[in-house]
């Protein structure tokens, strides 16, 4: 095939073509938001339930003529070969008694049934993880692929990010634009807020709290901190399922990508030594562009939230040790299409 945008990719990939395994309540709230966005032309959504896939296409498609024009359509893996990005929100979410590592067994094995399906057709696009619990996912996707370690990211705290600085936006009144802040660690129970760091447009945050008439920095923090952390439970206890927010952070996520912004986003992928952590995926402030991972960005960090990513790695690493790589004899595709 044909080399399509060099200016911004040496890989044989189309950037304004899409891909979304995984139509649900996630993944088809993602093809809305990009359908939305007009960063592609052309959106391929696949499912191991064809149906419902067609299904949400065809409802989807009936608003293009409101936005710019493109292709929506239910595919197959063949369809994704040249997709600049491929998203996972394949999966099954938590039950009520399910334990956490239950879901991790599920939708490892769910993983394991389409990652071998993406890399054995060579697609070169960026792997861009939803599905819970994702740091471990985009792990099993960086082992399972063999893909670069730049070519796998998790979509990880993007959307706590957004929780926290929609919270201090609230809580500061004031444009939430302008909050620099940024959750870290594990998308989850162990997540952090980097604190330390955190400004309103340059203003050292307590600093900017002190101006609005906020004092009480501790309790804040924590407040605020449990608030982000809990949102999902809070959510899923109201309407048994969360998919609008983690849409726009998935789009968001594709718009530095497809537009090569070399945004700073809190993505999770392959720690490599940073903060003496390694081979374990996680959140922290990245460089995102064209190429998927450009950079992490080194914020600093005090000693309790030091002490906090640590435990975070730590929760992330034992569920990972117990993890089995191994692909089953012979593996079917998700679209029930043998090879
Ligand atoms: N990262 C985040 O911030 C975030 C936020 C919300 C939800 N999630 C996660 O996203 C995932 C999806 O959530 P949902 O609410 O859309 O669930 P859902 O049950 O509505 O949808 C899951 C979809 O995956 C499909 N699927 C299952 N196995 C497949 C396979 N092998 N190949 C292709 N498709 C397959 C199912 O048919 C279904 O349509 C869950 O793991 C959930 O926990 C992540």
């Amino acid at each position: 095939m044909e080399k399509l945008h060099k200016n911004l990719t040496d890989r044989n990939v189309d950037i304004r073509k899409v891909a979304i395994i995984g139509c649900g309540f996630v993944g088809s709230s993602t093809a809305f938001a990009l359908m939305e966005s007009g960063l592609f032309s052309e959106i391929v959504l696949i499912d191991v339930d064809h149906s419902r896939a067609e299904g949400e296409a065809m409802d989807i498609s009936h608003g293009i003529p409101f936005v710019k024009p493109m292709k929506i359509y239910a595919g197959d893996y063949d369809d994704i070969v040249d997709a600049s990005i491929i998203i996972i929100t394949a999966g099954a979410a938590q039950k009520p008694g399910e334990t956490r590592l239950q879901l991790v067994q599920k939708n490892v094995s769910i993983f394991k049934s389409i990652i071998p399906e993406i890399s054995r057709r060579k697609c070169e696009g960026v792997l861009l993880i939803v599905s819970n619990p994702v740091d471990i996912l985009t792990y099993v996707a960086q082992k399972l692929s063999g893909f670069p370690v730049n070519r796998v990211i998790g979509s990880g705290t993007v959307l706590d990010t957004a929780r926290l600085k929609s919270m201090l936006s609230e809580h500061l009144d004031i444009d939430s634009r302008t909050v620099h802040a940024f959750i870290i660690g594990e998308h989850g129970d162990s997540e952090l807020a980097a604190w330390s760091s955190a400004a309103v447009s340059g203003v050292p945050l307590s600093k900017f709290c002190e101006m609005r008439g906020h004092f009480n920095h501790d309790e804040s923090e924590r407040h605020i901190q449990e608030m982000v952390k809990n949102s999902a439970y809070e959510i899923i206890e109201r309407k048994k399922a969360t998919y609008y927010g983690v849409a726009m952070a998935v789009r968001r996520i594709c718009e530095a990508i497809a537009r090569d912004e070399k945004s700073i986003l809190s993505v999770s992928s392959l720690m490599q030594g940073q903060y003496g952590l390694k081979d374990i995926c996680l959140s922290m402030p990245t460089i995102v562009g064209s190429d998927g991972v450009e950079e992490k960005v080194p914020i600093s960090l005090d000693e309790d939230e030091i002490t906090k990513l640590m435990a975070s790695a730590e929760a992330l690493k034992e569920i990972a040790s117990a993890l089995d790589f191994s692909l089953p004899e012979i593996e079917s595709g998700a679209d029930g299409n043998e090879e």
